[in-house]
């Protein structure tokens, strides 16, 4: 080792004795003849001190150093005179006196600040991320990562569980995004998937006679990409056989509630999590995967305005749709803007508008719709809402019941941000279950899977599949943290002939199945058992835990949002010698990266 100690770990139980330090000049304060530098390795910062009569030739190579110049120094640990020490330091009682100083390495001017805690440009960030990792709030962050990580995989050991890597170049495994393809070179014209998930390995290893697998497992989805998708991300992937719903969530609670009491500073608001079906946490909250942080629930008022004069209201109900509200607390006296503005958001997801009615500070209605509504109308609207004098109720009518639900839940997280109703001293973690197996894809004009088609329905549904597909409800769950999903998964299939009767109802014929799928349909002929598993998403996980709104401050190395890598400059061309050996050919390309 190039030094004897980590800065960071120095204490006034080494006063006196003689040390080498090597590590980053984080600050550097010249006052002549004495320098003091702030020293930075990975365990934190000490102080420096160099006297040019007690050292000439430490303080000569010290006087040259510049911010982010490698260093190392020998010296010896003393207290700090009285009155000099540093509380918010844990090193702060001490100093290192350099006696011995060699510059390591030089380092020129940095783009942003390494020592400061300003905000820095993205782009910059992502250009220059070796030297935005040396930034103590990210580097926390990868560390929280690593040691989020050592517990999964300690916790599972415990459990009996075996780690098992599975193959990167593989086959299509469907969950619902593009895949990310790979030519070979081998075979002409034949390429690669890179894995969605380890789904269907996962199951054959089920087939295989594991019994419980997980992996900490890299996964490849080319979808849109928001604050909580990256294009390759990772899961805690796991499966489980002889299993049922209840196994699998009484694996994953005890193991999330133990991550928050281990790395967050906030406790678990209720407990066991509560336990929701989807149809109502969709009714409920507008949301599959509701924030619990806080109420504001939707109240159902069609029964109240079903013989209102209001053409909207009524058009609605007539389709057999619904008119819904929730309550925005003391938003009574918004503006036309402010009502405006929380339209907008309405009608990004398929309301035709949001009608509103305020109750004055007197108990009365102030609306544009107040006009087509009775009094009576009117009373049960605040009854039922509970809206008190100074509130905003908040409507919308749709023959869609999706559209209602999806715009008022909407409304209702952009609401509880910008009122902070949010409780941020817990975290608010829930199931989500029986979700519908199969979704309508109008673009399409064919059902497609809610989760993937593996997932099996519930043993009641499954007579609903030819009849009634959009009613089939699935054994799926999903795990919901804060607002965001961080986890899905089901008990899945494990006969032929269901899997095959799947398919079908995705439209996906014998021959198509046949060609995706034959490997798994032949596996479940083999003696598959019953078997059933959930992946959580570990960027989202560590995310929450970090108390940061994006993935990207968990991922040593992540993309932007368009899927680009500003470090590396990728993707990127490749030779034509490249594409001829992959029998390639690129007909037209941007060159816009
Ligand atoms: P699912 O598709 O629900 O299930 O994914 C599981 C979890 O992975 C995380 N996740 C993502 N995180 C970051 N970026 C992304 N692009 C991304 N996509 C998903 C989420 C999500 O809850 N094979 C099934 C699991 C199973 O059935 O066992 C699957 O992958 O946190």
């Amino acid at each position: 080792m190039l030094k004897t100690h980590h800065c960071g770990d120095l204490r006034l139980a080494q006063a006196g004795q003689i040390v080498t330090v090597a590590g980053w000049v984080h600050r550097r304060r010249d006052h002549g003849a004495l320098i003091f530098l702030d020293l930075r390795d990975r365990s934190g910062l000490v102080q420096v001190a160099c006297d040019a009569q007690k050292s000439p030739a430490a303080h000569a190579v010290l006087s040259a150093a510049r911010s982010e110049y490698v260093v190392r120094i020998t010296g010896c640990v003393r207290a700090r005179p009285a009155g000099l020490a540093n509380p918010n330091l844990p090193t702060g009682d001490i100093e290192v006196v350099a006696e011995d100083a060699a510059v390591l390495n030089e380092a020129r001017t940095p783009p942003f600040y390494i020592n400061e805690d300003a905000a820095i440009d993205e782009a910059l960030r992502l250009k220059y991320r070796y030297l935005d990792l040396r930034r103590l709030p990210v580097q926390q962050n990868i560390v929280l990562r690593h040691r989020v990580v050592k517990h999964i995989r300690d916790y599972f050991d415990r459990q009996g569980f075996v780690e098992v890597e599975t193959p990167m170049l593989i086959k299509t495994t469907p969950e619902g995004a593009r895949d990310y393809v790979v030519p070979s070179r081998v075979h002409p014209g034949h390429f690669y998937a890179l894995p969605q998930s380890p789904q269907q390995l996962k199951q054959l290893l089920m087939v295989a006679g594991f019994e419980r697998y997980f992996q900490i497992a890299r996964c490849f989805r080319d979808e849109d990409l928001r604050a909580d998708r990256q294009p390759e991300f990772t899961q805690l992937d796991l499966e489980m056989s002889f299993v049922d719903r209840a196994d699998i969530m009484a694996m994953i609670e005890p193991l999330y509630t133990e991550l928050v009491e281990h790395f967050s500073d906030r406790p678990i608001l209720t407990r066991p999590f509560p336990v929701l079906t989807y149809a109502e946490a969709m009714t409920r909250f507008g949301s599959d995967k509701p924030d619990l942080r806080f109420g504001m629930e939707l109240v159902d008022l069609s029964d109240i305005v079903a013989d209102s004069e209001f053409q909207v209201f009524a058009a609605a109900l007539a389709k057999g749709g619904q008119v819904k509200a929730l309550v925005a607390p003391g938003c009574g006296g918004y503006s036309r803007k402010q009502l405006d503005e929380l339209g907008e958001i309405a009608k990004r997801f398929g309301a035709q508008g949001l009608a509103a009615i305020a109750r004055q500070p007197d108990g009365s209605a102030r609306s544009s719709i107040a006009k087509f509504l009775s009094a009576e109308a009117l009373a049960d609207t605040f009854e039922r809402t509970g809206a008190a004098a100074g509130d905003l109720v908040l409507i919308v009518a749709s023959a869609d019941r999706n559209i209602v639900a999806r715009s008022l839940g909407e409304l209702r997280l952009a609401l509880g941000q910008r009122l902070g109703l949010a409780r941020t001293d817990f975290h608010a973690l829930c199931w989500v279950v029986e979700f519908p197996l199969l979704e309508w894809n109008a673009e399409e004009a064919r059902w497609s899977a809610m989760h993937h088609p593996f997932t099996s329905a519930m043993d009641e549904d499954w007579p609903l599949l030819e009849t009634d597909p959009g009613r089939v409800r699935a054994k799926a769950y999903d795990l919901v943290m804060d607002g965001w999903e961080v986890g899905g998964g089901s008990i899945r299939i494990h006969r032929r002939e269901r899997q095959q009767a799947m398919f079908r109802a995705l439209g996906i014929g014998p021959a198509e199945a046949e060609e995706k799928f034959g490997h798994l349909l032949e596996a479940f002929e083999y003696g598959a058992p019953p078997h059933g598993g959930i992946a959580t998403g570990i960027d989202r996980t560590v995310a929450i835990l970090a108390g940061t709104p994006s993935i990207r401050e968990v991922i040593a190395f992540p993309k932007t949002a368009s899927a680009t890598d500003l470090m590396f400059r990728s993707p990127s061309e490749i030779t034509e010698a490249q594409l001829r050996e992959l029998h390639l050919k690129i007909e037209a390309h941007s060159r816009t990266l």
